[in-house]
C-alpha cells in the first residue's frame, strides 16, 4: 500500500459525493460568521484589550488552572459571568467544543440518561462518545419526544437521573428550543436541562444574557455561552450550581490536562459580557436587521423565515448546495454551503448568518443574488 493511501482514498470518496471541505480565504460581505453583534473587530473591545496589555495581562497562562496556570483574569472573568447570567458558579474554557464535549463527557454518572436534540451540536456528540451514561434521542424541538424518552427507559429500569441536552438556537436552523416545556418536563422528572446557548448569548434575552436567563440559578440547569460567536472572542462560560463547577474542576479531563486560556482573551471575554450588558444599542440593531431580512426572505424567495439571525434557505442537494454558495462568493457574498453530516442527509443548505458587519440594503442585495442563483 503507498503511503497515505487510506487517507487519499476517503478524500476521493468525499470528492465523489460533493462532500470535500476545503480551507477558503474570507472574501466578500460577510454572511458567514458568527460575530453577530460585530464587536470581533469593534473599537470598543480593542480597547479592551489594549487597557488589559497595557496593565500587563500576559498573553499566555502557562500552565493548567490547576498548575502555574491560574490567573486572576480567570477569575475575574468567572466571577463576572456568573453574576452576569445568575447562576452560582461559572468555569472558562478555551472553546465550546471543549467545553461542551467535556461536559457531557464528565457530568452525567454511570447509570444515567441522557436524552438529546437529534440536530444537537458535533461537540455534544462528541461527549456523548465518552460518556458513562446511556445516550438517546430525541425528535427535533419535540418536547414530548423527551418525555417519552425518560418515560421509556424508567420503565425498562433506568435508576439514574436523565439529562436533557438541547441547543437553546439551532446553529444551522437557527430555530429556537421549547425551553419552558423542557424545563417543566426536566423538573417532574428529576432530570438535568443542559443547555448550550453558543447562538443566543449576547443576541437575545435580557441584557444578552441568552434564551436561558430565566431558567439560570436552578440546581438542574447548566448552560454554556461560548464567547466565539456574539461575544466576538472565543473561550466559552460554563454556568452552573458550585458544586458541578467543582465536580469539573476535580473529573473534567479537558479542564484539568489543558493549558488554561490566555488571561488576555479572559479580560477580553469579560469587556464583551460588559459591553453587551450596557449597550443594548448593537442587540437592537441586529434584531431590526434580522426582522427585514426575514421579510425579505419570505416575499421575495418564499423561504420560511427562522425568526433569528440564523436562516437557511434549504435546497436538498449537496452538489446545487455548493454550486449556488459558489455563484454568490463569485458575486461578492460570502455565503457557504452547508452538507451532511453537519446537517441530515437531503438537507444541504445555504447558511445565512446575519451580522453587524452588513447592512439592509447589503441584506436586499444578497436576496436578489440568491433569487438570481436559484
Ligand atoms: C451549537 C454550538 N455549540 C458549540 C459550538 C462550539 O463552540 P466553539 O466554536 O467555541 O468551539 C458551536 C460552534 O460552532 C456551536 O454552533
Amino acid at each position: 500500500m503507498a503511503p497515505h493511501d487510506p487517507h487519499r482514498r476517503h478524500l476521493e470518496g468525499l470528492a465523489r459525493r460533493d462532500r470535500l471541505r476545503a480551507l477558503a480565504p474570507r472574501a466578500g460581505l460577510d454572511f458567514a460568521s458568527n460575530d453577530y453583534l460585530s464587536l470581533a473587530t469593534s473599537p470598543e473591545l480593542r480597547a479592551v484589550a489594549e487597557a488589559a496589555l497595557a496593565r500587563g495581562v500576559p498573553l499566555g497562562s502557562g500552565g493548567s488552572r490547576l498548575l502555574r496556570g491560574n490567573h486572576p483574569e480567570h477569575e475575574a472573568l468567572e466571577a463576572e459571568a456568573a453574576a452576569f447570567f445568575g447562576a452560582e458558579s461559572a468555569l472558562w474554557l478555551s472553546s465550546g467544543y471543549g467545553a461542551n464535549s467535556m461536559l457531557v463527557a464528565t457530568l452525567p454518572q454511570r447509570g444515567d440518561l441522557i436524552v438529546h436534540d437529534a440536530l444537537i451540536h458535533a461537540s455534544t456528540h462528541e461527549g456523548l462518545r465518552l460518556t458513562r451514561g446511556e445516550a438517546v434521542p430525541a425528535a427535533h424541538n419535540d418536547a414530548d419526544a423527551f418525555a417519552d424518552a425518560i418515560a421509556a427507559w424508567r420503565a425498562r429500569g433506568g435508576m439514574g437521573r436523565p439529562w436533557i441536552a438541547v441547543e437553546s438556537l439551532y446553529s444551522m436552523d437557527g430555530d429556537r428550543a421549547p425551553l419552558a416545556a423542557l424545563a417543566a418536563i426536566a423538573d417532574r422528572h428529576e432530570a438535568y436541562l443542559l443547555i448550550d446557548e453558543a447562538h443566543a448569548t449576547g443576541v437575545f434575552g435580557a441584557d444578552g444574557r441568552g434564551l436561558a436567563g430565566a431558567l439560570e440559578g436552578r440546581e438542574n440547569v447548566v448552560t454554556l455561552h461560548t464567547c466565539g460567536k456574539g461575544l466576538g472572542c472565543e473561550g466559552a462560560l460554563i454556568a452552573a450550581p458550585r458544586v458541578l463547577t467543582d465536580y469539573i474542576v476535580n473529573q473534567g479531563r479537558g479542564f484539568i490536562f489543558s493549558t488554561a486560556p490566555s488571561p488576555l482573551m479572559a479580560a477580553v471575554a469579560r469587556g464583551a459580557l460588559a459591553l453587551v450588558r450596557d449597550r443594548p444599542e448593537r442587540r437592537d440593531r441586529l434584531a431590526a436587521l434580522v426582522a427585514a431580512a426575514a421579510a425579505l426572505f419570505e416575499h421575495e424567495l418564499g423561504v420560511a423565515a427562522s425568526g433569528s439571525q440564523i436562516q437557511p434557505v434549504i435546497l436538498g442537494d449537496n452538489g446545487r448546495a455548493m454550486r449556488v454558495a459558489g455563484a454568490l462568493q463569485q458575486a461578492g457574498f460570502d455565503v457557504r454551503g452547508i452538507r451532511p453530516p453537519t446537517v441530515p442527509d437531503g438537507t444541504a443548505r445555504l447558511r445565512v448568518s446575519l451580522t453587524l458587519n452588513v447592512s439592509e440594503t447589503d441584506v436586499a442585495a444578497l436576496v436578489a443574488a440568491i433569487g438570481a442563483a436559484l
